[in-house]
């Protein structure tokens, strides 16, 4: 059964990564599940317990920029980075140093993604165990990404060595990452770290990544598959005014359905199973993936209205991730109620 480590057990949680375990660890994006880097059996069962496809590179996860250096080479621009926004929730693609990083890392690309996270307790244990780390959220494949301790438990338990509790992490959504391997520098993923804070930095950056289009293959190889779904279907609700309209398309599917929407909107509703997104943005991509979650406890419920925020650099990683976890499904006037 897997542990909960504290502070106190860093020395025994590095002391497992070492010997080739896995430790899920804290960030202040999502939690993510450890194992040592240079270890390629380690690396193996990383991809194993997550029902990972193996062609979807991990991001390696450095106690500090020094150790970034060992494996890659630090560009003027990458050092930029670093210097401000880390550690924090901006992760970068570099070219690799020739043999340094495991195909198992890097899904056989040439470049690896690097992150140094806001958590001191993970920094501690990655310099601590020596070695980088590699981090992808420790979920299971597909399901949303874990913002407790007690979410990596509930899918992981029986496949690692323990999880370094840090409490619930702070921004809710995975890191954004910027690939600086091209140019333009090209944003892969959004998060909390947007383009105005990057673009003062480095000129222009790209993020057209991640809008794909349906025959395009998306650039970071992860994004490709389906994610962050819960059983229930979620369908996306574009604007307060359609939430009475939706309500009652919902009612009339004869499903037991629940609202993951703030508070001023779920007020309207108080009979209907519902989790809370709190009062704005910052609350909501702070509470999505717990919400995502709370449905899967609660089985019955197999449709979920979930608000939309209109966009803004600060609701492009919400609204990202709820599209995902919806299969891009939205609400329209007069939807069938029979197909549901
Ligand atoms: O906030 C985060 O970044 C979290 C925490 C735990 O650090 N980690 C995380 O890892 O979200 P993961 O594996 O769930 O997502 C990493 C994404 C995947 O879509 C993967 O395909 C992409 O990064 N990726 C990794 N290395 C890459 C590379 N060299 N080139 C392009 N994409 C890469
Ligand atoms: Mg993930």
């Amino acid at each position: 059964m897997a542990k909960r480590y504290h502070e106190s057990d860093i020395p025994e949680a590095a002391a497992a990564l070492k010997r080739g375990e896995l430790v899920a660890f804290p960030t202040e994006t999502v939690y993510g599940l450890g194992a040592d880097a240079t270890n390629v059996t380690a690396v193996s069962k990383v991809y194993a317990a997550k029902g990972r496809p193996s062609d979807n590179p991990l991001i390696v996860t450095v106690a500090d920029a020094a150790m970034v250096s060992q494996y890659a080479k630090i560009t003027p621009d990458a050092a930029k980075l670093m210097d401000t926004f880390w550690p924090g929730p901006l992760t970068i693609i570099l070219n690799i140093l020739p043999g340094r990083l495991s195909m198992k890392v890097t899904g056989g690309l040439q470049t690896a993604a690097f992150r140094n996270p806001d958590d001191a307790l993970t920094r501690k244990l990655i310099a601590t165990a020596g070695v980088p780390i590699v981090g992808p959220s420790a979920n299971t494949s597909g399901k949303p990404s874990p913002t407790t301790a007690d979410h990596v438990l509930h899918d992981l338990a029986d496949k690692i060595a323990g999880v370094l509790d840090d409490g619930p992490t702070r921004v809710g959504v995975e890191s954004t990452i910027i690939d600086l391997t091209v140019t333009p520098p090209d944003i892969f993923r959004p998060g909390a770290i947007g383009p105005h804070e990057l673009e003062p930095l480095l000129g222009p950056v790209d993020s057209a990544a991640h809008h794909v289009g349906k025959n395009e293959a998306p650039k970071a190889p992860g994004m490709k598959y389906k994610h962050y779904a819960p059983a229930a279907q979620v369908v996306v609700v574009d604007t307060i005014d359609q939430f009475d309209d939706a309500v009652a398309w919902a009612k009339k599917t004869g499903q037991a359905f629940g609202l993951l929407a703030t508070e001023p909107i779920l007020a309207h509703f108080p009979d209907v199973p519902s989790y809370s997104l709190g009062q704005d943005i910052t609350s909501a991509t702070h509470a999505l993936f717990a919400g995502l979650r709370w449905f899967d406890l609660h089985p019955d419920v197999t449709l979920v209205l979930a608000q939309a925020f209109s966009h803004s650099e600060l609701s492009a990683a919400y609204m990202n991730r709820l599209l995902k976890s919806a299969g891009n499904m939205h609400y329209q006037p007069n939807m069938p109620t029979d197909r549901f």
